[in-house]
C-alpha cells in the first residue's frame, strides 16, 4: 500500500485528562495554530504548526482551515436507533411514552427495508452532528442491527450496537424469548464482535422488560466471549425504580438487581441513573462500569436532575448519551447545552473543558477505548472534527466578543449544533461535509 500522509492545520483543542482529577489547565491542550498529521490510517503526529512543519517534506499535503477548530470526534454513550423517528413525542413521563410511542415505533422494524432506511437516515445524522462513535440501541429485531453494521463497516466507524433483549412487560409482537434472545445475540455477536472497528453490546433493555432467566443469559454471553460491552437503563424514573421494587423484592434495589445477575463490568453501560444512591455509585465505580449522562432526555421526559458530582466523587466513569429518541437532538453540544443547565439547578458548575472531557475523552473512558479514541493522541484512530466559527451570523459575531479559548469552547457549546459541524473524519475519511 502508498503511504498515506495527510496534514491538518487549524486551531486544534483536545482533552487529555478529566479536570475533577487533575484540573482544569492540566485537563486539555490547545494549540492555536496547531497540525494534525495522519499517517496511513493513524494519527501520527499533534502539535504546533511551527515546531511541525519543518519535520514534514515540503510536498505534504496540508489542508488549511480559517476561523476553525478540529477536536476528536464526539462520543455518544447511548441513544437508540429504532427511535429515530419519534423524536420529540409529546407529553408522557417513561412509562407512559414507552407503551404510547416508543413500542409502536420500534415494531416498523420487523420490515428489513424500513431497517435500512433509518440506519442510513441514522448514520448520517450522527456524522452531521459530529458523532463519530456511539453505544447504540437496535429494536428487538436482530435486522435492526445488522443494518446499521453493514452501514457503518462501509464507512469503517468505530461503533458498539446490540439487539434489544425483551421477553416480558411489552406487546407480543416485540418482545423475544430468553432462550431466543439469547441465540439471536449470539448470531450477531459471532458476525459482528471485533469486525473491523465493530463491536457488539449485549442489551437487556432494562430489568422490568427482561425475566430472571433472561437476565441469566445475558450474564452467560458476557462470560462467553471477550470484550463485549452491556447496555441497559438504570433509574431513570421514579415510577419505574418503584416497578423494579415490585417485580424484584428480593433484591437491595435497582442495580442489585443487575449485579446479581453479573450484569456489571468494565464494558457496561447504565443510561440515566438519575436516581442511583450513593451505595450504588460505589458499586458500579468499583466494578468499573460506566453510567451514560443523557440530559436532553432527563428533561425532555421529566425524569430528573443527574448528580454528576456524586459521581466524581465515587471516581465513577461518566459519558455523555442524546438517548434519541427520550432526548430531543443528535447533537451532543446540544446535549452539553443542556448537561451545563442540569448542574446550574443543582447549585453546581460545569465547566467547558468537563464539557469537552465528558463528550470526548470521558466518553471513551466508559467505553474502554481511550487508546483508540476521545483524544488527538499519535497512535490513535484519526476520528476528528472541524467546527466552523461562522457557522450562522450569531455564533460567529458572538465569538468574536471570546477573549479566550474557554469562552470560545463554551459558547460553541451553547449555541452550536449540527450547523457548526463543517467536517466529520472517521478513520481518516471524509464522511460529512456540510
Ligand atoms: N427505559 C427502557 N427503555 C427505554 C427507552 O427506550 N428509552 C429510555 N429513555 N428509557 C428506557
Ligand atoms: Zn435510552
Amino acid at each position: 500500500m502508498p503511504l498515506t500522509r495527510k496534514a491538518y492545520r487549524a486551531a486544534i483543542l483536545h482533552s487529555i485528562a478529566d479536570p475533577a482529577e487533575v484540573g482544569i489547565e492540566a485537563s486539555y491542550e490547545y494549540f492555536e495554530d496547531g497540525l494534525l498529521v495522519i499517517d496511513n490510517g493513524q494519527i501520527s503526529a499533534l502539535g504546533h504548526a511551527s515546531d511541525l512543519l519543518p519535520t514534514l517534506p515540503a510536498d505534504i499535503d496540508i489542508t488549511h482551515y480559517q476561523d476553525a477548530l478540529i477536536t476528536p470526534g464526539l462520543i455518544d454513550t447511548h441513544i437508540h436507533l429504532p427511535q429515530t423517528g419519534m423524536v420529540g413525542a409529546y407529553g408522557e413521563q417513561l412509562l407512559d411514552w414507552l407503551n404510547t410511542y416508543t413500542f409502536p415505533c420500534e415494531s416498523q422494524f420487523a420490515d428489513k427495508a424500513h431497517a435500512e432506511e433509518v440506519a442510513d437516515i441514522f448514520i448520517k445524522e450522527l456524522l452531521r452532528n459530529g458523532t463519530t462513535t456511539a453505544l447504540v440501541f437496535g429494536s428487538v429485531h436482530p435486522q435492526s442491527v445488522n443494518s446499521f453494521f453493514e452501514a457503518a463497516e462501509k464507512l469503517d466507524l468505530r461503533m458498539i450496537a446490540g439487539k434489544v433483549m425483551m421477553d416480558r412487560n411489552a406487546p407480543d409482537y416485540l418482545t423475544d424469548t430468553a432462550e431466543s434472545g439469547y441465540q439471536e445475540s449470539k448470531a450477531l455477536i459471532e458476525r459482528w464482535h471485533g469486525k473491523g472497528r465493530l463491536h457488539y453490546a449485549v442489551t437487556p433493555r432494562f430489568a422490568p422488560t427482561s425475566t430472571p432467566e433472561q437476565l441469566t443469559l445475558a450474564g452467560q454471553l458476557l462470560g462467553e466471549y471477550p470484550d463485549l460491552y452491556m447496555q441497559t437503563h438504570i433509574s431513570e424514573n421514579l415510577q419505574e425504580v418503584a416497578w423494579v421494587k415490585e417485580l424484584f423484592p428480593e433484591r437491595k434495589g435497582y442495580l442489585d438487581v443487575y449485579d446479581h445477575y453479573k450484569l456489571l463490568g468494565e464494558r457496561s453501560v447504565f443510561a440515566h441513573g438519575v436516581h442511583l444512591c450513593d451505595n450504588e455509585c460505589a458499586r458500579l465505580a468499583e466494578t468499573g462500569s460506566a453510567v451514560a449522562f443523557c440530559p436532553t432526555s432527563n428533561f425532555f421526559l421529566g425524569s430528573g436532575l443527574f448528580n454528576l458530582p456524586m459521581a466524581e466523587k465515587h471516581k465513577l466513569n461518566v459519558g455523555l448519551g442524546t438517548d434519541v429518541g427520550g432526548g430531543t437532538s443528535f447533537s451532543l453540544l446540544q446535549t452539553l447545552n443542556e448537561a451545563y443547565k442540569v448542574m446550574q439547578l443543582q447549585g453546581a458548575r460545569l465547566s467547558p473543558f468537563k464539557s469537552l472531557y465528558l463528550a470526548t475523552l470521558g466518553g471513551a473512558r466508559a467505553l474502554r477505548l481511550e487508546d483508540k479514541i476521545g483524544t488527538l493522541q499519535p497512535g490513535t484512530d484519526p476520528d476528528f472534527l472541524v467546527l466552523d466559527y461562522n457557522a450562522t451570523p450569531l455564533l460567529s459575531y458572538r465569538l468574536k466578543q471570546a477573549n479566550n479559548i474557554a469562552e470560545t469552547l463554551f459558547v460553541l457549546m451553547t449555541l452550536g449544533d449540527d450547523r457548526t459541524i463543517l467536517q466529520t473524519y472517521a478513520a481518516g475519511n471524509l464522511v460529512h461535509q456540510r
